[in-house]
């Protein structure tokens, strides 16, 4: 990129998250390249005050409104010039700025859907780590990106690496390609199988959240991390892979590889598979995507394959990690399904993280949840919305009936 272009301008939502820091740490190291314009936090004052002094961006969002008020006193003296907004709706307002170029898009769960949407329905560049979104939404998302000629690329570090993977051609947008006519059979994802990949059924009787939350291979936040442990982590994302490159559930296939090196792959009809390879470490997938279609660095170590010395690969017991089982079977379902499995995940996972609700049982709520509701076929955005809350009620109750006390 040439320093001499003006620098890209991006709103950063969930910027005090572990891709929202990531996100900064490989801006920091092209300042002359990009510029944040926007930066958005729930409730996290002490780190969001941190962030505007350093980037001093033009807008700061709090979710919570009066952590807003207490970012807007502490902003006064040294930066007044800092617009502080509070409440969900600001959120949006972000997204959409007519002067921003990027959206990334690293807030946690379902709330990132509304500015996620948002940023594509306004034409933006839309990196996106937020996979909740697109599990709720993926036809009306994808329908926005089309419509509005946004810009989808994929942070995911599976997803980017299948992106990579791809041929460039099935991304035209002038022309309908198939997998099929571009030479691809199928899709490899790629899991390390997060902290209990050798446990037995019953080791995971007993499992603490934060053993669940102690990846062996990636700095994550809270809900992911518990996410990857039961691998409801790569459901989502073999979701997310099939409204991002147009196909369906059985194109997927998902391979334990503990190393987490090969961020995974992409097979061909001669015979080839193509795999992206690298360090465990987000920076690089967030590096590509806002370099994209140049590269530029990330800081990330460059990988030795001589230390690493083996990259291991194993099927995944499906009877250990229900919750992969469940994912596939809501998108074979489609419609409002896999708007209910994320609500009802997204409910188990705080339980079992409040220790409300012990490991195996964030399936047992998932599968109830599903088996209470209706799903439906149309989904437009406020069917989503009312499915998302009707299903986060239906597994509260659930929890409450069945598993507390
Ligand atoms: N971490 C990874 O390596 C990784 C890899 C691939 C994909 N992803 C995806 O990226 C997204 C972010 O993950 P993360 O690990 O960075 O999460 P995280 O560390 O928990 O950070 C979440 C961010 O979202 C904000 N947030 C939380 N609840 C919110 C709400 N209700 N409304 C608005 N903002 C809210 C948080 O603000 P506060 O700090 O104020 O709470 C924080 O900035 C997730 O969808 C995840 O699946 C993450």
């Amino acid at each position: 990129m040439s320093t001499s272009t003006p620098a890209v301008k991006i709103t950063l939502l969930g910027s005090t998250g572990s891709i929202g820091v990531s996100t900064l740490d490989v801006v920091n190291q092209h300042p002359q390249q990009f510029e944040i314009t926007a930066l958005t936090a729930n409730t996290n004052v002490k780190k969001l005050l941190i962030q505007c002094q350093q980037f001093n961006p033009r807008y700061a969002v709090m979710v919570d409104v009066d952590a807003a008020e207490q970012l807007k006193k502490q902003l006064h003296q040294t930066h007044p010039d800092i617009i502080v907004l509070g409440g969900a709706e600001a959120l949006v307002q972000v997204a959409s700025l007519p002067e921003i170029d990027v959206v990334m898009a690293a807030i946690v769960g379902g709330a990132g859907l509304l500015p996620t949407l948002a940023a594509a329905q306004h034409g933006k560049r839309v990196l996106l780590a937020n996979k909740e979104a697109l599990v709720m939404s993926g036809q009306l998302f994808m329908q926005a990106v089309t419509e509005n000629q946004a810009e989808l690329l994929p942070i995911d570090s599976e997803h980017n690496a299948i992106f990579q993977c791809m041929p460039s051609v099935y991304f035209d947008k002038t022309q309908a390609h198939t997998l099929q006519q571009v030479g691809v059979t199928h899709i490899l994802l790629t899991a390390s199988g997060g902290p209990f990949r050798t446990y037995n059924l019953e080791q995971l009787q007993r499992v603490t959240p934060e053993q669940a939350c102690a990846h062996p291979n990636w700095q994550m936040g809270r809900k992911i991390s518990v996410d990857s442990a039961t691998m409801m982590n790569k459901g989502l994302e073999v979701i997310e892979a099939c409204w991002l490159f147009a196909t369906t559930p059985a194109k997927i296939e998902v391979v334990l590889h503990p190393q987490s090196v090969i961020h995974s792959m992409v097979a061909y009809t001669d015979g080839s598979v193509l795999a992206q390879l690298g360090n465990p470490d987000m920076r690089t997938p967030i590096a590509h995507a806002l370099a994209y279609p140049q590269r530029m660095s990330s800081g990330v170590t460059p990988l030795d394959l001589v230390k690493i010395g083996r990259l291991d690969f194993e099927a995944v017991d499906l009877t250990k990690f229900p919750c992969l089982r469940l994912a596939y079977e809501a998108m074979q379902v489609g419609g409002t399904a896999t708007v209910i499995l994320n609500a009802a995940n997204e409910i188990a996972v705080q339980a079992f993280l409040d220790k409300q609700l012990r490991f195996v049982e964030i399936a047992a709520v998932i599968e109830a949840t599903l088996a209470a509701m209706t799903q439906h076929e149309f989904i437009d955005l406020n069917t989503i919305l009312a499915e998302d809350a009707l299903a986060r009620q239906t597994a509260r109750d659930i929890i409450a009936t069945n598993y507390r006390g």
